[in-house]
Protein backbone atom coordinates (compact mmCIF):
# COMPACT_ATOMS: atom_id res chain seq x y z
CA UNK A 1 0.00 0.00 0.00
CA UNK A 2 0.94 3.66 -1.06
CA UNK A 3 2.51 5.22 2.04
CA UNK A 4 0.71 8.64 1.39
CA UNK A 5 -2.61 7.05 0.28
CA UNK A 6 -2.76 5.70 3.65
CA UNK A 7 -2.30 8.82 5.20
CA UNK A 8 -4.48 11.65 2.75
CA UNK A 9 -2.70 12.76 0.83
CA UNK A 10 -4.84 15.30 -0.72
CA UNK A 11 -3.75 17.21 1.95
CA UNK A 12 -0.36 16.56 2.32
CA UNK A 13 2.07 19.16 -0.03
CA UNK A 14 5.66 18.99 -1.09
CA UNK A 15 8.17 17.52 0.71
CA UNK A 16 10.28 20.31 3.10
CA UNK A 17 12.55 18.27 4.92
CA UNK A 18 13.33 14.55 3.89
CA UNK A 19 13.83 11.26 5.96
CA UNK A 20 17.58 11.07 5.11
CA UNK A 21 18.23 14.65 5.67
CA UNK A 22 16.36 14.91 9.13
CA UNK A 23 18.18 11.48 9.82
CA UNK A 24 21.51 13.37 9.39
CA UNK A 25 20.91 16.66 10.95
CA UNK A 26 19.58 15.24 13.93
CA UNK A 27 22.85 12.96 14.54
CA UNK A 28 24.61 16.22 14.01
CA UNK A 29 22.60 18.31 16.11
CA UNK A 30 23.31 15.11 18.85
CA UNK A 31 27.07 15.14 18.43
CA UNK A 32 27.05 19.32 18.60
CA UNK A 33 24.92 19.06 22.29
CA UNK A 34 27.07 15.71 23.35
CA UNK A 35 30.30 18.20 22.53
CA UNK A 36 28.44 21.52 24.32
CA UNK A 37 27.24 19.47 27.37
CA UNK A 38 30.42 17.50 27.61
CA UNK A 39 31.00 18.51 31.74
CA UNK A 40 27.90 18.21 32.80
CA UNK A 41 26.13 15.38 34.63
CA UNK A 42 22.72 16.53 34.89
CA UNK A 43 21.66 17.41 31.41
CA UNK A 44 17.84 17.37 31.08
CA UNK A 45 16.06 17.19 27.93
CA UNK A 46 12.83 18.94 28.40
CA UNK A 47 10.26 17.37 25.35
CA UNK A 48 7.32 19.69 24.26
CA UNK A 49 4.14 17.75 23.36
CA UNK A 50 3.30 16.61 21.60
CA UNK A 51 5.19 17.42 19.02
CA UNK A 52 8.78 17.04 19.81
CA UNK A 53 8.05 13.75 20.30
CA UNK A 54 9.73 11.51 17.19
CA UNK A 55 12.75 14.65 17.18
CA UNK A 56 13.07 14.02 21.20
CA UNK A 57 13.48 10.09 20.29
CA UNK A 58 15.60 10.33 17.59
CA UNK A 59 17.78 13.21 19.24
CA UNK A 60 18.83 11.47 22.57
CA UNK A 61 19.64 8.60 21.12
CA UNK A 62 22.14 10.66 19.12
CA UNK A 63 23.72 12.11 22.27
CA UNK A 64 26.19 10.05 23.85
CA UNK A 65 26.45 11.25 26.98
CA UNK A 66 23.91 10.03 29.82
CA UNK A 67 20.83 12.19 29.61
CA UNK A 68 17.38 12.34 31.53
CA UNK A 69 14.48 13.51 29.44
CA UNK A 70 11.01 14.78 31.04
CA UNK A 71 7.77 16.66 29.54
CA UNK A 72 5.94 19.49 29.28
CA UNK A 73 2.74 20.05 27.62
CA UNK A 74 1.09 23.17 26.86
CA UNK A 75 -1.86 24.86 24.96
CA UNK A 76 -1.82 28.42 23.98
CA UNK A 77 -4.54 30.64 23.92
CA UNK A 78 -6.10 32.39 20.77
CA UNK A 79 -5.27 32.23 17.44
CA UNK A 80 -2.07 32.09 15.26
CA UNK A 81 -2.11 35.97 14.76
CA UNK A 82 -2.88 36.47 18.78
CA UNK A 83 -0.11 38.13 20.22
CA UNK A 84 -0.76 38.03 23.94
CA UNK A 85 1.49 34.43 24.45
CA UNK A 86 -1.20 33.39 27.20
CA UNK A 87 0.05 29.56 27.30
CA UNK A 88 -1.37 27.25 30.01
CA UNK A 89 0.14 24.36 31.59
CA UNK A 90 -1.34 20.46 30.14
CA UNK A 91 0.98 18.51 32.16
CA UNK A 92 4.13 20.35 33.74
CA UNK A 93 7.32 18.40 34.33
CA UNK A 94 7.75 15.67 37.48
CA UNK A 95 10.61 16.78 38.88
CA UNK A 96 12.61 20.14 40.17
CA UNK A 97 15.37 21.49 37.65
CA UNK A 98 17.04 23.69 40.30
CA UNK A 99 20.67 23.81 39.24
CA UNK A 100 19.93 21.11 36.13
CA UNK A 101 21.39 22.07 32.82
CA UNK A 102 17.91 22.12 30.96
CA UNK A 103 17.61 21.62 27.13
CA UNK A 104 14.05 22.27 26.18
CA UNK A 105 13.45 20.31 22.73
CA UNK A 106 10.69 21.87 20.66
CA UNK A 107 9.34 21.03 17.16
CA UNK A 108 8.72 24.66 15.53
CA UNK A 109 9.48 27.84 16.58
CA UNK A 110 7.06 30.72 14.98
CA UNK A 111 6.29 33.75 16.51
CA UNK A 112 8.25 32.23 19.58
CA UNK A 113 5.57 33.65 22.08
CA UNK A 114 5.25 29.49 23.29
CA UNK A 115 8.99 29.33 23.63
CA UNK A 116 9.25 32.72 25.60
CA UNK A 117 6.35 31.63 27.95
CA UNK A 118 8.82 28.04 28.68
CA UNK A 119 11.50 30.23 29.08
CA UNK A 120 10.20 32.23 31.51
CA UNK A 121 8.43 29.57 33.40
CA UNK A 122 11.13 27.34 33.60
CA UNK A 123 14.08 29.86 33.91
CA UNK A 124 12.43 31.30 37.44
CA UNK A 125 13.06 27.32 38.70
CA UNK A 126 16.91 28.37 38.72
CA UNK A 127 18.34 25.61 36.34
CA UNK A 128 22.14 26.07 36.23
CA UNK A 129 21.25 26.95 32.57
CA UNK A 130 18.61 26.64 29.65
CA UNK A 131 19.01 26.16 26.58
CA UNK A 132 16.64 25.53 23.66
CA UNK A 133 16.81 23.38 20.31
CA UNK A 134 14.16 23.37 18.39
CA UNK A 135 13.66 21.12 14.48
CA UNK A 136 12.32 23.84 12.69
CA UNK A 137 12.40 27.82 12.45
CA UNK A 138 10.30 29.65 10.32
CA UNK A 139 10.85 33.49 9.36
CA UNK A 140 8.64 34.66 11.89
CA UNK A 141 11.12 33.34 14.61
CA UNK A 142 13.74 35.98 13.62
CA UNK A 143 11.86 38.73 14.95
CA UNK A 144 11.14 37.29 18.13
CA UNK A 145 14.34 38.62 19.79
CA UNK A 146 14.91 34.97 21.42
CA UNK A 147 18.49 32.93 21.17
CA UNK A 148 17.87 29.55 20.18
CA UNK A 149 21.29 27.58 20.51
CA UNK A 150 20.50 24.85 18.29
CA UNK A 151 17.88 25.04 14.74
CA UNK A 152 17.39 21.79 12.53
CA UNK A 153 16.25 23.71 9.91
CA UNK A 154 14.82 26.85 8.98
CA UNK A 155 11.97 26.52 6.61
CA UNK A 156 9.61 29.14 4.67
CA UNK A 157 6.48 30.07 6.52
CA UNK A 158 3.96 27.58 5.13
CA UNK A 159 2.12 25.41 7.25
CA UNK A 160 4.19 22.42 8.07
CA UNK A 161 3.17 18.25 8.88
CA UNK A 162 5.30 14.96 9.54
CA UNK A 163 7.75 14.10 12.19
CA UNK A 164 5.63 14.92 15.17
CA UNK A 165 3.80 17.90 13.73
CA UNK A 166 0.04 18.06 13.29
CA UNK A 167 -2.88 19.78 11.24
CA UNK A 168 -5.85 18.94 13.31
CA UNK A 169 -3.84 16.13 15.26
CA UNK A 170 -3.39 14.20 11.60
CA UNK A 171 0.23 13.59 10.29
CA UNK A 172 2.23 13.39 12.93
CA UNK A 173 3.01 9.89 11.81
CA UNK A 174 4.67 10.70 8.33
CA UNK A 175 8.25 10.15 8.73
CA UNK A 176 9.30 13.46 7.03
CA UNK A 177 8.31 17.11 6.92
CA UNK A 178 5.99 18.21 4.17
CA UNK A 179 3.77 21.25 3.56
CA UNK A 180 -0.15 21.43 3.69
CA UNK A 181 -1.43 21.87 0.08
CA UNK A 182 -3.37 25.12 -0.15
CA UNK A 183 -7.24 23.83 -1.45
P1 LIG B 1 4.71 30.07 18.26
O1 LIG B 1 4.30 30.25 19.68
O2 LIG B 1 4.06 31.04 17.32
O3 LIG B 1 6.23 30.08 18.09
O4 LIG B 1 4.16 28.66 17.78
C1 LIG B 1 4.75 27.49 18.19
C2 LIG B 1 3.80 26.33 18.25
O5 LIG B 1 2.76 26.40 17.28
C3 LIG B 1 4.60 25.08 17.90
O6 LIG B 1 5.12 24.48 19.08
C4 LIG B 1 3.56 24.22 17.20
O7 LIG B 1 2.85 23.46 18.15
C5 LIG B 1 2.64 25.20 16.54
N1 LIG B 1 3.03 25.45 15.14
C6 LIG B 1 3.55 26.59 14.61
N2 LIG B 1 3.76 26.46 13.29
C7 LIG B 1 3.39 25.20 12.97
C8 LIG B 1 3.38 24.46 11.72
O8 LIG B 1 3.79 24.92 10.64
N3 LIG B 1 2.94 23.17 11.80
C9 LIG B 1 2.51 22.61 12.96
N4 LIG B 1 2.49 23.26 14.14
C10 LIG B 1 2.93 24.56 14.14
MG1 LIG C 1 5.12 22.61 19.92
Amino acid sequence: MQRDGQIGAAEVGRTLVDAPQLRARVRELGQEIARDYAGSSSLLLVGVLKGAVLFLADLMRAIEMPVEVDFMAVASYGSATDSSGVVRILKDLDTPISGRDVLIVEDIVNSGLTLKYLLRNLGSREPASLGVCALLAKPACRRSELSIRYVGFEIPDTFAVGYGLDHSERYRNLPYIAAIAED
